[in-house]
């Protein structure tokens, strides 16, 4: 079983974590929180630590301001300071291929997978927000289907640049002075539909090849790209197993049709685990998130990710909007709301009640590590994306207390089997095109 551990926001899941108790929200821009974060995830064996990123500020409305946790520290800028002060824990972090340049992205990666010596990893996201396109030049977010396009066209540019010089392409001769042999340099002289890149790259070839490749897009775009490039997906299953182990078909079966092996696609479902010693105990944690999180921050939230005004609608009167027409922002998250939307009659209030309860998983370390057991063996999950719902409390138990029954159970070893993040999640090291 492959375990990443995952920040979205730097407190934890939910918008409220950094209202709970242990919450540090005055560190969340200090390299130390996150250097703890890393050697705890190391202590449990952990193959990925991944920062998520968005490109804005959430001020489409206030609540966003008043009670959100909006500020982060750049990630590729904060994994070169914890490339040195962590050992084997893979590195990775979002990059949007809407709003970056290939060329810097290939660059960055590389840099990354140098100072770690291969522990870099990148989460290939195309970005949903308005707000993120305000502060690139546009009015609106792209289309769904151009940002997909842009974003296979992206990875291709950026793999081509890492292959531009050969492993053996350096002399470093002083006495003839050839520090590099030019027959080993390969331009790659790129014209396509969104860059024109010529190459080659001024960094050599990163120690890993390619730094790992991740995405997590659900549409049917998402999922094709994933299919064709990526080497392990964060899914969102939605809830039921046999859900899961279908979503975990469909990208196996992608990966095969596009003549890969499938076992180079890991399917790594998000899992936020509240732990608890009792299951009452996690379930009055999921009551305390609930209790932190302003009603009108639960109405802004739902209206962000529906596209339409819900804030005038009271929390405690039945919600049944038409939600037939598709968005063009996040389509997994809004398609989990429709699905609940149309289980039956809700109130506003049931309906966020019933989000909360999807996005975590609380139980004792028995349940939650049967759970993570059952879907690992039953063909539903390599492992697990673990996006604690509180940072740093939701990762030291899910160590102490999770890792062991899982150890008992025999899924998971919780050490490293190599050096590189690739080894350490079962990749192959690809080799240059030119090889
Ligand atoms: C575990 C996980 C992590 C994600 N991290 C990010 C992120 O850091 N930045 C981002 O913009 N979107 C992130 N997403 C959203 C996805 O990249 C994707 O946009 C979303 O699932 C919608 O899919 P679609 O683009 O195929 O419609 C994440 C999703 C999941 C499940």
């Amino acid at each position: 079983m492959i375990l990443g551990a995952m920040i979205f926001y730097p407190g934890g899941e939910h918008l409220a974590s950094w209202r709970l108790p242990g919450a540090q929200p005055e560190r969340y821009l200090d390299v130390g929180y996150y250097r703890d974060f890393a050697r705890t995830a190391e202590r449990g064996g952990f193959a990925t630590l991944f920062i998520a990123d968005e490109l804005y500020v959430w001020d489409r409305f206030a609540s966003g301001i008043d009670h959100v946790v909006n500020i982060r520290t750049e990630p590729f800028t904060l994994l070169g300071a914890l490339s040195q002060v962590s050992e084997q824990i893979g590195l990775a972090a979002t990059v949007s291929t809407t709003y970056n340049e290939p060329y810097h992205v290939a660059r960055k990666l590389a840099s990354l997978d140098f100072l770690s010596s291969g522990r870099a990893g990148w989460n290939v996201v195309t970005s949903a927000s308005d707000e993120e396109a305000w502060n690139f030049g546009r009015d609106a977010n792209l289309d769904h289907a151009v940002r997909y396009r842009r974003a296979a066209e992206f990875i291709d540019v950026v793999n081509g640049l890492w292959d531009s010089w050969d492993d053996d392409a350096f002399r470093y001769d002083k006495e003839s002075g050839y520090f590099a042999d030019a027959s080993k340099l390969h331009r790659l002289d790129h014209r396509g539909e969104f860059f024109t890149v010529r190459g080659p790259l001024n960094i050599a070839r990163p120690p890993q090849g390619r730094p790992v490749l991740f995405q997590a897009g659900a549409s049917e775009a998402g999922r094709a790209l994933a299919g064709a490039t990526a080497e392990a997906v964060f899914t969102l299953d939605g809830g039921g197993i046999r859900g899961a182990q279908a979503l975990y078909d469909d990208y196996k079966r992608r990966a095969a049709a596009n003549g890969r092996n499938p076992d180079h696609l890991k399917v790594l479902p998000a899992l936020s685990p509240i732990v608890g010693e009792t299951q009452r105990e996690a379930d009055e944690y999921l009551d305390l998130i609930e209790s932190l999180t302003p009603d009108r921050l639960s109405l802004d939230w739902l209206s962000h990710y529906l596209h339409f005004d819900v804030s005038s609608h009271p929390m405690d009167e039945k919600f049944q909007p038409d939600l037939s027409v598709p968005t063009n922002q996040v389509k997994s998250v809004y398609e989990q709301i429709r699905r609940v939307v149309g289980e039956g009659t809700f109130t506003l209030r049931e309906v966020n009640r019933a989000m909360l309860r999807r996005r975590f998983l609380a139980g004792t370390p028995d349940r939650i590590a049967d759970w993570m057991t059952e879907r690992f063996t039953g063909g539903a999950a390599d492992g697990f994306m673990l996006a604690f719902s509180s940072i740093p409390v939701g990762v030291e138990q899910f160590v102490e207390l999770v890792v062991p029954e899982l150890r008992k159970r025999g899924v998971y070893t919780g050490e490293y089997r190599g050096a590189t993040h690739r080894e350490n999640l079962g990749l192959p090291e690809p080799s240059s095109r030119y090889a």
